[in-house]
């Protein structure tokens, strides 16, 4: 059994434990894309040689990458040092090698951002293959020359990059934008076919390995591999090897990729039309733009609000507000930073304004408990205590866990001569501070005006069991503990 051929049995029985593993419906792409990696594997270990001389300089291979259907590709050394993907198509069979290199120099004058520039080509002899491929390999071939070319070698393709990338949506979106580019491009442009028609061109396998990601100043851009060299180069089927695909709709595979990419976008994206023609896939990159634009701006809003909340701690409030003010120019909608300009002003002693900015962080979101509770400290501090405590209450009904909140509540319900509802609440307060000396305080002030000497007497006591150098304690203790006894 041939190389393939085990491939091929492998990749079915991977095709059916993945399938009983998931339980869905696998890709077959996805498994030709195992495939292709185990024969990496598999190439990877006899492969031995360093050096190959093509057009006359020697290049350094550094490893081998993987192969497809016309061939495999390795990552070189340029005569400079720089590195590069090399791609020899030794499988190709029977081809007219003078025409295929017409074609590939036709593919070499494509130049747009998001496709694959394939930089230099040429022939290696049969000769020369022995560097790169085992004897069986070169024996399975019939022809003396192949044909190669070179191009920028990408850190990963899209397969790796979903599979080892953490989700970073806004790059994600970014992504999407290079590949629809460059399907809209690649749809507009004309070649010559063989008989020196005008042909439009296609990609024809837009699978995950052929989207390959350039690494440039800690992001990825993405380029589209092995234009006009898939299936819609006019290789016939009979000239290439048994794992030749069948030409693939570029429009449904792009649909397919920015699913997998965007599918956190789905409930956003799905109103869009499906991408069958160029007309949806302007409408899809329309649509991506805003996106991407809507998450930049809110990315930046972000990067004000953090270095304002960093002047605010360090005391610099106009400074702050500034930055506040600007994060809210480029996104409205940022609870933080309507909240801390609310700290701000209130630092300020402004705070009407901060009222305004406290209402505003709740029209935003209004699950957030700390914006109502800095609006009740407002209204607690006008005196206008019936608001105070609708504020405070709703911030504890959102978070229990607001000491400062059970505090001011309490001594507002004890100022109103709400006795219980005083008690209650400091009970609480207690409960989730227990070293919390002024609602010891508080509580026994509380049972003291309901003369109730003893509770009072026991929560002095454990005031000052907490503080024992505080006179206002002794006194209030000393109180207690004449009234008990009178
Ligand atoms: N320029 C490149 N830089 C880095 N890796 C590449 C480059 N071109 C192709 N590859 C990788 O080499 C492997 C083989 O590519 P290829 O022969 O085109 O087969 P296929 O695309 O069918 O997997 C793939 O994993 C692909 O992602
Ligand atoms: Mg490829």
């Amino acid at each position: 059994m041939d190389v393939t051929t085990k491939l091929l049995m492998t990749q079915r029985k991977l095709y059916h434990i993945i399938a009983a593993l998931t339980h869905k419906k696998v890709l077959f792409q996805d498994v030709v894309d195992i495939t292709a990696s185990l024969e990496s594997v598999f190439m990877a270990a006899k492969f031995k040689n360093k050096f190959l001389t093509i057009n006359r300089k020697k290049i350094e291979i550094v490893r081998f990458l993987g192969s497809g259907s016309l061939g495999g590709v390795w990552e070189i050394k340029n005569e400079l040092g720089y590195p590069k993907a090399l791609k020899v198509l030794y499988k190709l069979r029977e081809v007219n090698t003078e025409k295929f290199l017409e074609k590939l120099a036709i593919l070499k004058k494509i130049s747009h951002p998001n496709i694959l520039k394939m930089e230099t080509t040429g022939i290696i002899s049969r000769y020369n293959l022995q560097s790169l491929l085992d004897e069986e390999q070169i024996e399975q071939n019939s022809v003396e020359e192949v044909p190669y070319f070179t191009m920028p070698y990408a850190a990963i393709n899209l397969a790796d990059y979903i599979v080892t990338q953490k989700e970073n949506l806004l790059e994600r979106v970014k992504l999407s934008l290079h590949l629809c580019s460059a399907v809209r491009k690649i749809h507009q442009l004309k070649i010559y076919n063989e008989k020196m028609q005008v042909e439009s061109l296609e990609h024809g396998n837009l699978k995950f390995s052929n989207l390959l990601l350039i690494a440039k100043n800690n992001t990825f851009s993405l380029k589209v591999g092995d234009l006009g060299i898939e299936p819609s180069l006019g290789v016939d089927r009979h000239h290439t090897s048994q794992t030749a695909m069948e030409k693939q709709d570029d429009f449904a595979t792009t649909q397919k990729t920015l699913n997998e990419l965007l599918s956190s976008l789905h409930e956003q994206l799905k109103s869009l039309p499906s991408i069958c023609d160029q007309k949806a896939l302007d409408i899809w990159t329309d649509k991506l733009r805003e996106i991407e634009q809507h998450m930049r701006r809110e990315k930046s809003a972000r990067s004000f609000l953090h270095l304002g909340i960093k002047l605010y701690g360090n005391s610099a409030y106009q400074y702050a507000l500034k930055d506040f003010d600007k994060a809210l120019s480029l996104d409205n909608n940022l609870y933080e930073a309507h909240l801390y300009k609310g700290l701000t002003l209130q630092e300020m002693d402004k705070s009407e304004e901060a009222e305004k900015c406290y209402h505003q962080a709740i029209s935003v979101n209004d699950l957030d408990p700390r914006a109502h509770e800095n609006l009740g400290e407002i209204y607690s501090q006008r005196r206008e205590f019936d608001k105070a405590i609708a504020f405070f209450e709703k911030a504890i009904h959102l978070d229990r866990d607001m000491p400062f909140c059970y505090a001011s509540l309490g001594s507002i319900y004890k100022e109103k001569e709400l006795y219980d509802k005083a008690i209650t609440v400091f009970s609480k307060l207690i409960a989730l501070e227990e070293d919390c000396v002024p609602a010891y305080i508080d509580r026994g002030d509380v049972y003291f005006a309901v003369c109730e000497y003893e509770n009072a007497q026991k929560d002095y006591q454990k005031a000052f069991d907490l503080e024992n150098d505080n006179e206002e304690i002794k006194a209030k203790l000393a109180l207690a503990n004449e009234k008990l006894k009178g």
